[in-house]
């Protein structure tokens, strides 16, 4: 890994900070309440307090040894299942959606060397990051005159109407306050794909609190526009890189992918060898244009 980057962490070192201080100033609270104060039960409870907080701490540092690039890498590779599902020739714009500290986004940059990128985020106190971390990350990194960055809000994305020919998100949407529905961020992140272009996005979409019920919501989705969209849900327990200690509640749990496409006629590739017949199956199936017949077409080559 490149020294001179500092895509930060998913576990902020200021959370492992808070922990052990937390420990020790319990700890010392409870050394002083027993013995000399000679309060019993009130030392107990700080000592248990205090042991609380560093066990919780030494599991958010081995999490967050797990997450570092350079070491164990689960950020870098999650990045690339997203980049993985990004069905796209790499030709025209991208846009990461919070993309934090540009990890991602230079990643991108990486994959689609003719593409040129563009990185939001609204770089709020939660988390570490800042445009100028990804600025010199991007110039670190040697893909700096391909990539912008700018302030924004997930929940109103600046960019009109089919702007970019791809978008990527990774673990933002949920953290967006200013929509009160998750799922709205999810059709503005929709919104500004161009017709026949590309997206993957990364959440907690298995988390029912945040989505509701994903298959019915890729459902609305395709009824809403001729958008080929593909769901995996539960990544947490399919993929061998993420261990089951950070598949806890409060790490990485309902992980999902929703990647596809947004079709459009001028888009459409149609199967190899097909004849006019299987062209218009193809293209019926494709924009869900039986779905008010209760009609289903069953041809292999149309899938
Ligand atoms: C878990 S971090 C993920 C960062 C990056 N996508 C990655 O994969 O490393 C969540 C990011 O979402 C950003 N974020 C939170 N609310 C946002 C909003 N309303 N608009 C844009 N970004 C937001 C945060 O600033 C933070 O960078």
């Amino acid at each position: 890994m490149n020294k001179n980057v500092n895509y930060g962490n998913w576990v902020p070192e200021k959370m492992l900070a808070l922990c052990y201080v937390a420990a020790a100033v319990l700890g010392i609270a409870a050394c002083v309440t027993g013995p000399v104060l000679h309060l019993t039960l009130p030392a107990w409870i700080l000592g248990i307090l205090a042991v609380i907080c560093l066990v919780y701490g030494i599991y958010m540092h081995i999490c967050h040894e797990l997450f570092a690039f350079g070491k164990g890498n689960m950020m870098a590779k999650v990045h690339q299942h997203l980049v993985d599902h990004l069905e796209w020739d790499g030709e025209g714009t991208l846009l990461d959606i919070g993309c934090g500290a540009a990890a991602l986004t230079i990643r991108c940059a990486k994959a689609f060397p003719k593409t040129k990128l563009v990185g939001m985020d609204y770089w709020g106190a939660e988390w570490n990051y800042a445009k100028e971390q990804c600025e010199a990350n991007a110039k670190a990194e040697g893909v700096a005159d391909r990539i912008t960055f700018h302030k924004g809000d997930a929940a109103h994305l600046e960019d009109p109407d089919e702007t970019f020919d791809a978008t990527v998100s990774n673990f933002v949407f949920h953290e967006v306050r200013s929509a009160k529905d998750k799922r709205d961020v999810v059709r503005e992140a929709l919104r500004i794909v161009k017709k026949g272009g590309a997206f993957s996005f990364q959440d907690m979409f298995s988390q029912k609190s945040l989505y509701g019920d994903m298959e019915e919501f890729v459902e609305e989705l395709k009824k809403e526009g001729i958008t080929e969209i593909h769901y995996i849900g539960n990544l947490e327990k399919k993929l061998d890189f993420i261990p089951g200690y950070a598949a806890a509640p409060w790490m990485i749990s309902g992980m999902g992918i929703l990647y596809g496409r947004k079709l459009s006629f001028h888009s459409l590739k149609f199967p190899p060898k097909s004849n006019r017949f299987l062209q218009i199956c193809f293209i019926l199936k494709k924009f869900h244009l039986l779905r008010h017949f209760n009609c289903k077409i069953h041809i292999s080559v149309c899938s």
